[in-house]
């Protein structure tokens, strides 16, 4: 029997909280905040992805932005496209959906200075308008844990993925170095006051991939010297906190990394 090609998924029921979580992004693109260059401008993307890949350095060494040649890639939750035009360099055909208006214009900006190509748009990740098996790679870095229905957005995923295809997810810790010290320090973390922000133990993020016939969890991002911060909490986080929480040993702080990166096939 044929299967549906369009998501059963009911978009309706959280319509109202995905507006506000698409209205709240549209105003709060990721890491703006850093960019001193003109918005829009090829200074600007290149800030965005120096910053991004200097705070988040485990990622290039976990994600084979090279290694999708030819292979089809979604990603949902694209912000400015940073990590998309890595994979489009790379040799991948890249798809990339995000609720924020804003963020689409920004990505599609992005990929015309790069002289690259994507389909980019608004959709909701929630309810996925494309058809079953359509991509060999599903990809969403930091949106799971902001979206109204994380386990039905990670169906969708599922859904659209091929049989034998890889997803790539990351959400926050519960149990990290970074929520402790935040509560500790009384500083609010990073998009804190966003709509919905989610943290999962590795035990429920795990739980929730289970549409997935194998999946690989790893721990990852460790204290760097922040850039954002400034103040006393600041210079004691960057000149102390870090080098005295990176200089224990790896594997018995793993467990409290930041961010879950999942790797799942279907
Ligand atoms: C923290 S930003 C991450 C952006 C990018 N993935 C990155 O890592 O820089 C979260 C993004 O997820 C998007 N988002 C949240 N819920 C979504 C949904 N249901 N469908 C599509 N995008 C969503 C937001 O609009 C925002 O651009």
């Amino acid at each position: 029997m044929s299967q549906p090609i369009v998501s059963a998924a009911a978009p309706d029921k959280n319509a109202a909280t995905i507006a506000t979580i698409g209205a709240y992004w549209n105003d709060h693109i990721h890491d703006l905040e850093i960019a001193t260059e003109p918005v829009g401008s090829s200074g600007f993307f290149r800030e965005l992805d120096e910053y991004r890949f200097d705070k988040l350095r485990y990622l290039p060494q976990v994600v084979d932005f090279s290694g999708y040649q030819g292979k089809t890639l979604l990603e949902v939750g694209c912000g400015a496209g940073i990590d998309l035009v890595r994979f489009a360099r790379g040799g991948a055909i890249v798809t990339g959906v995000d609720l924020a208006q804003v963020s689409i214009d920004l990505a599609k900006e992005n990929f015309t200075q790069n002289g690259l190509e994507a389909d980019l748009r608004v959709m909701n990740g929630e309810a996925l308008t494309f058809p079953d098996s359509s991509f060999d790679v599903v990809y969403g870095h930091g949106v799971l844990q902001y979206t109204a229905d994380a386990p039905q957005m990670v169906r969708e995923m599922h859904r659209v993925l091929k049989p034998g295809g890889e997803a790539i997810f990351m959400v926050y810790n519960k149990y990290s170095w970074l929520n402790a010290l935040s509560k500790l320090m009384k500083v609010d973390l990073e998009h804190e006051d966003a709509p919905v922000l989610k943290k999962y133990s590795i035990g429920e993020f795990k739980a929730m991939l289970r549409p997935f016939a194998q999946v690989r969890l790893v721990p990852e991002r460790f204290p760097v010297e922040s850039r954002l911060h400034h103040g006393l909490k600041a210079t004691i986080y960057n000149k102390v906190f870090v080098k005295a929480f990176n200089s224990l040993p790896r594997f018995l702080v793993r467990p409290t990394g930041w961010h879950l990166m999942a790797f799942a096939t279907k």
